[in-house]
């Protein structure tokens, strides 16, 4: 072994021994799609990448932006796609950043300051703990979705104070409680972000997100929007108050140091929305589907995974065998993903679900049968 890579070898050759050792592998397309987060079947829809190519073509912009949004990287195109997005959202600001990953980064990284605390939902993605990592701010995990917890670390929080979560957890598909985070945050004057990665598309008129299906809009300081999963795209925005959005700029080197998003992009932001206010059925479909799985799923699952979210979860606990389900279900000719720990913690691993809107009644029955089959 080359000496320089010793230890990297090393590390490699533990996870292969623990049986989870990651590596890219190709989406065999002929397996229904349990597993995407293409909830609304908007990737796939050739009638929004018909719309996306003609407004493009009509549009004819530069191939690349060219630079950051600072520089040469700025267009009328952005500027307008971010007053839509705001408006929907329905926030005063808006700021698109390349993704959701450098949107949580960007805003966690630069608002709260040296003598704040950040409060995360332990479940929180790793963009918003790495985020918080990179500020200079004090951060801490309270217990997932316990608000006692929560208020202890809020009496103990000093300078100003970020409460981050998850509007509908990526990896368990519970919902967080937004309501009473809301009180909460109020009580101890502290400041919301919920993320709406799992929600964007979903919920809300429009596609507009939980926050503002629950009418919560004014009490969330800011949320973050995420493009690639429901909208069936990629990209991410960033919707608060106009001097949050002013403060990014001027700070958030995750927004400053890098190139724009393409002016393509933005096109398929407009467009992706705008075909999702056309086409209504899609998301109520994808509730009836919900609806059908939960209904017929016989397998136990403790209360908090009963979710009417597009993400549903069994616990198979082991690696081994929510690998070896995920195969049993291939062979049928479904796929459904595994999720191993390290990505989520030892003895809670499991088979993580998407349903979409484009699976069909037969589909979700043949799935829960075999789910029965194999787990009850
Ligand atoms: C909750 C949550 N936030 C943010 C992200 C990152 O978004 P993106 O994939 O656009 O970088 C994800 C994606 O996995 C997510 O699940």
């Amino acid at each position: 072994m080359d000496k320089k890579n010793l230890k990297i070898d090393q590390q490699l050759n533990k996870r292969t021994l623990l049986g989870n050792k990651r590596s890219l592998t190709l989406t065999d397309e002929k397996l229904v799609d349990f597993s995407s987060n293409d909830y609304l079947g908007l990737s796939r829809s050739e009638g929004l990448k018909t719309q996306i190519l003609s407004n493009y073509e009509k549009l004819s912009p530069k191939n690349g932006s060219t630079g950051s949004r600072l520089l040469t990287g700025n267009s009328l195109l952005a500027t307008q796609t971010e007053s839509e997005l705001a408006k929907l959202f329905g926030y005063n600001a808006c700021l698109v950043f390349n993704s959701g990953y450098t949107a949580n980064l960007g805003f966690f990284s630069c608002l709260p300051q040296r003598g704040d605390t950040i409060l995360y939902d332990e479940l929180s993605h790793a963009c918003i703990k790495d985020g918080s990592r990179l500020s200079l701010a004090k951060s801490m995990p309270f217990k997932h979705n316990d608000l006692e917890d929560l208020e202890r670390k809020l009496k103990l929080s000093e300078g100003e104070i970020y409460i981050a979560c998850e509007a509908v957890y990526s990896m368990d598909g519970d919902f967080a409680p937004l309501k009473k985070l809301c009180l909460l945050s109020e009580k101890y004057n502290a400041k919301l972000v919920v993320d709406e990665a799992h929600s964007t598309g979903v919920f809300g008129n429009n596609g507009s997100g939980l926050v503002a299906e629950l009418g919560l809009t004014e009490q969330v300081y800011a949320t973050i929007f995420t493009f690639g999963k429901a909208m069936g795209i990629h990209g991410a925005c960033v919707a608060s108050n106009q001097m949050v959005i002013d403060y990014i700029i001027n700070y958030s080197r995750p927004f400053i140091y890098t190139t724009a998003p393409s002016s393509f992009e933005f096109i398929a932001i407009q467009q992706a929305f705008k075909f999702l206010k056309n086409t209504p059925k899609l998301a109520t479909d994808l509730k009836e589907n919900i609806t059908l799985f939960n209904q017929e799923l016989k397998v136990q699952r403790p209360a908090r995974y009963l979710s009417n979210s597009a993400v549903q979860v069994i616990i198979t606990s082991g690696n081994q065998k929510a690998k070896t389900t995920s195969k049993q279900l291939e062979e049928i000719g479904f796929d459904v993903r595994p999720i191993l720990s390290p990505t989520v913690r030892e003895g809670e691993e499991r088979l993580r679900i998407c349903l979409h809107s484009f699976n069909s009644k037969k589909e979700i029955m043949s799935l829960v049968h075999g789910l029965n089959s194999l787990l009850c």
